[in-house]
């Protein structure tokens, strides 16, 4: 099962080195372990003055936006404090709001940008396909097979893909699957990790050991075969396939590779390789959702970087090139076979569609995007930038001598000032504690947030940053300017 992809020379692979992660869960420890340090109040009070005095366009939209849209936000990952930005143009690594303000574009969409913002070739050929033919048809497209193909061929897992409409509806689909192809039910995920928001899936989100915690509407049947294990904790992983090969056995293990919430709780180095053996030891399948490190690790994915091949893929994001309908399953012929679409199957098959699925302009899209991100090498060249804005990071921790911790994989970096994400949930007492004091942490995320974008960085949720192609030295080492700036107002 397991194949070493020798060829991946450590030069040209997007994770110049895997995290240090004993220095890093210390590290992580120490910092929920002490009294936050946000930023001060009367700097505080600048910042705000900031979206008061130079955002009064966004604020007009965004009062709008709450008369029909709930919330007035309809993106769980962008930031809203204390309103949301109303952004008029999204170029390569900068985006301009609608006051004219511009910014550092680190939250790239949520990941899908790796060549940057509305990268223009890929833009020219989406073009032509929409003058050409048509959004969509409804019937097979060339892209379709072009893009199935190209991604087959670079990534190790995957022998066919099948396209979904987003990565929420590609996890749905490839766990019915795994569940038709095994004949078991039960599907262990680890606790914290992100798979969409479908019924069996809010579950153990965000933080390990919260279970049923968010699934608010969602019937308790629907969760009552998802099960999550703590993160790199191999032998609970163990236990839970044993407890399960009495009651019917586990037909999968799904993972993202880097970790819950795209590695924010980092994986050990070991342990998908660990998590492939169990696999096999007691016959589930593997699955990797590679929403995220889809491309963005390399061209192979996670499981290019690792040398693992998992039985099931899930990819979006990058699969589309920030185009939509981003969504496919891909994985081992035999079992993708169950995937079978169209009226008039006979075989015994895992149902999914999509009116929209598969269409032409989001096929054609991912394409050119995928063909661009080889040849120009984005993952390993946004990886070095995410590598240098990390060391510019630590450099003004330590400078300034703060508790936060930066870490990268690649292009993925992490900054953890609250720690809200890191919270111990390890046990009922421990996890009783961490909701009492997680409101406080995700208060300062959200100023921190608010504070990179006064000062014109726009990060994902205060805490994690998205780097791209587009990310030059010149714009990550103004980054690191702004970033200082920022941590001098602590
Ligand atoms: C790892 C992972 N899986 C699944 C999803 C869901 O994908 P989508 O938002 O396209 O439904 C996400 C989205 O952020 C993700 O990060």
């Amino acid at each position: 099962m397991n194949f070493h992809n020798a060829s991946v020379d450590i030069a040209d692979s997007a994770i110049s080195q895997w995290p240090d992660t004993d220095s890093l869960y210390r590290r992580f420890d120490a910092l929920v372990k002490q009294p936050i340090r946000p930023i001060r109040r009367d700097a505080m009070a600048k910042v705000l003055d900031y979206f008061e005095t130079r955002c009064q366009g966004s604020k007009r939209l965004s009062e709008q936006a709450k008369q029909v849209i709930p919330g007035g936000v309809q993106h769980n990952l962008a930031f809203n404090y204390p309103f949301p930005l109303a952004i008029r143009d999204a170029r390569d690594a900068h985006m301009t709001d609608v006051d004219g303000n511009r910014y550092i574009d680190f939250l790239q969409a949520g990941g899908p940008t790796l060549l940057g913002s509305n990268y223009q070739p890929v833009l020219a050929q989406v073009q032509t396909l929409l003058h050409e033919c048509s959004p969509i048809t409804g019937l097979l497209h060339e892209y379709e097979v072009k893009l199935a193909e190209l991604v087959c061929q670079v990534m190790p897992g995957v022998e066919m893909l099948r396209m979904m409409g987003s990565g929420t509806e590609a996890v749905m689909g490839a766990i019915r699957l795994a569940r038709a192809y095994t004949g078991k039910k039960r599907v262990i995920k680890i606790g914290g990790g992100y798979h969409g928001w479908s019924d069996q899936m809010v579950y153990g989100m965000r933080l390990p050991n919260t279970g049923r915690m968010e699934a608010i509407g969602i019937p308790r049947g629907a969760t009552a075969t998802t099960q999550e294990s703590l993160p790199n904790d191999l032998d609970a992983v163990r236990r839970k396939l044993m407890w399960n090969r009495l009651r019917g056995g586990t037909a999968a293990i799904i993972v993202e590779p880097f970790g819950p919430e795209s590695g924010t709780r980092p994986a050990t180095r070991d342990f998908n390789a660990q998590l492939r053996k169990l696999c096999d030891e007691f016959n589930a399948l593997l699955i990797f959702d590679e929403v995220v490190t889809g491309f963005r690790a390399g061209m192979g994915g996670a499981q290019g970087y690792f040398g693992i091949k998992p039985d099931l893929t899930i990819l979006g994001k990058c699969l589309t090139g920030g185009y939509p309908m981003a969504g496919g399953i891909g994985g081992r012929r035999d079992i993708m076979m169950m995937l079978v679409g169209g009226i008039g199957t006979t075989s015994k098959r895992a149902f999914v569609g999509g009116t929209l699925t598969a269409n032409p302009l989001s096929c054609a899209a991912g394409y050119y995007a995928l063909l661009e991100m080889q040849r120009t090498q984005a993952a390993v060249k946004a990886g070095r930038a995410g590598d240098r804005l990390r060391q510019g990071l630590e450099q003004i921790i330590e400078r300034f001598g703060l508790p936060y911790v930066a870490y990268n994989m690649g292009s993925i970096v992490h900054l953890q000032t609250s720690g809200v994400m890191l919270l111990d949930t390890s046990n009922l007492l421990k996890l009783v504690r961490a909701k009492n004091e997680a409101k406080a942490r995700k208060h300062m995320m959200e100023e921190m947030g608010a504070a990179y974008t006064a000062h014109g960085v726009i990060t994902l949720a205060g805490s994690r940053i998205y780097t791209s192609l587009a990310d030059t030295d010149d714009v990550i080492d103004d980054a690191l300017n702004r970033f200082e700036d920022v941590f001098k107002l602590v």
